[in-house]
């Protein structure tokens, strides 16, 4: 049973390493296909594979075309945008993704941003601590929890909003439930915002909800630009002096942030919440033990295709 790694962009060798392990206790064989610069490469290296782990990598219709033998496919991450799963879904290949192994990666960011912010960015100017400061989880997956864990221990007064997860959940983990996003907004200075980006939550947040936070807000922004409205957000700063916003990745109107509205905003220059060596290899140890497990067990858990 062959397994291919197939990775433009390799996992670290320790990631490597981790996931030949798995994949040599159960009896597979891990082929290696690394820093490929044609798709004639992929093509070649999938032709006799029953299972490939992929990060980034484009699995196309042409790709599951020669991949005669593929029965299973993981990405390793918790996007799988990459992946056509109408393809995968019409070649009988199961498709799935690694979701939650760099959850702690993406909740640790949201903390050193507001840490640093806190600080003034270390500048020497005096700052402001966290402890006994509101926070507000917006969404309650797999991310949501990790920063309740860690607003737990910095001792601030965590409130959550999801309305996916069961109370019980949110009050479990020390967590005030509220019942709508505007609840959530007016009671928490700071709002870490962990919603996917869908037709309903795409510009759901925007100048009413902000407007409505307490004074010294601070939204944490390490899911995705597209659920915040920009318009309303520049609005926002425009009025209110004591907003910062703070974001995993550039928003479209960062421009006018730079232009007016220096030391009130951190922007990653490169979406970096799952950027860490842990999360590297958490996803590839993941896939692999997801794909033994199919062939052993026909676990389908974290199948994304029909
Ligand atoms: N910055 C990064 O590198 C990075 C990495 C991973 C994930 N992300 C982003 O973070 C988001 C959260 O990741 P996750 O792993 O926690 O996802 P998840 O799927 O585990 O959790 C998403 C949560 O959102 C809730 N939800 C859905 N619609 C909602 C709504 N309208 N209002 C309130 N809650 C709603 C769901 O019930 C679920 O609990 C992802 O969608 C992704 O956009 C960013």
């Amino acid at each position: 049973m062959k397994i291919l790694v197939a990775t433009e962009k390799p996992f670290a060798p320790v990631a490597v390493k981790q996931i030949r392990e798995v994949i040599d206790a159960a009896g597979y064989e891990l082929a290696l296909l690394e820093n490929y610069k044609s798709v004639q490469e992929l093509f070649t290296a999938v032709s006799d594979a029953e299972a490939m782990i992929v990060r980034s990598d484009m699995v196309t219709s042409d790709v599951l075309n020669a991949a005669k033998k593929l029965k299973i496919v993981v990405r390793a991450g918790a996007g799988y945008d990459n992946l056509d799963l109408p393809a995968c879904t019409a070649h009988k290949v199961v498709a799935m993704n690694t979701p939650g192994q760099n959850s702690n990666a993406v909740a640790e960011l949201a903390f050193e941003m507001m840490l640093y912010q806190a600080r003034n960015g270390f500048s020497g100017k005096s700052g402001v601590e966290l402890r006994g400061k509101t926070i507000g989880i917006h969404a309650f997956g797999n991310v949501g929890r990790y920063v309740a864990e860690i607003a737990k221990g910095f001792g601030m007064k965590i409130y959550g909003y999801d309305p996916f997860v069961k109370d019980e959940v949110l009050k479990a983990a020390g967590v005030t439930v509220c019942k709508s996003p505007e609840e959530l907004y007016s009671k928490c200075q700071y709002v870490s915002v962990h919603i996917p980006a869908n037709d309903k939550t795409k510009k759901s947040i925007g100048y009413a909800l902000l407007k409505s936070m307490p004074k010294d807000a601070v939204l944490v922004n390490t899911a995705r630009k597209e659920v915040i409205d920009e318009e309303g957000l520049l609005k926002i700063f425009e009025e209110r002096k004591d907003f910062t916003y703070l974001s995993d990745v550039e928003p479209d109107c960062k421009a006018v942030f730079e232009e007016k509205y220096k030391g009130r905003f951190i922007f990653t220059a490169k979406k970096m919440g799952a950027q860490t060596e842990e999360a590297n290899i958490n996803a590839g140890v993941a896939a692999a033990r997801q794909i033994v497990d199919y062939f052993k067990t026909g676990n389908e858990k974290f199948k994304v295709n029909k």
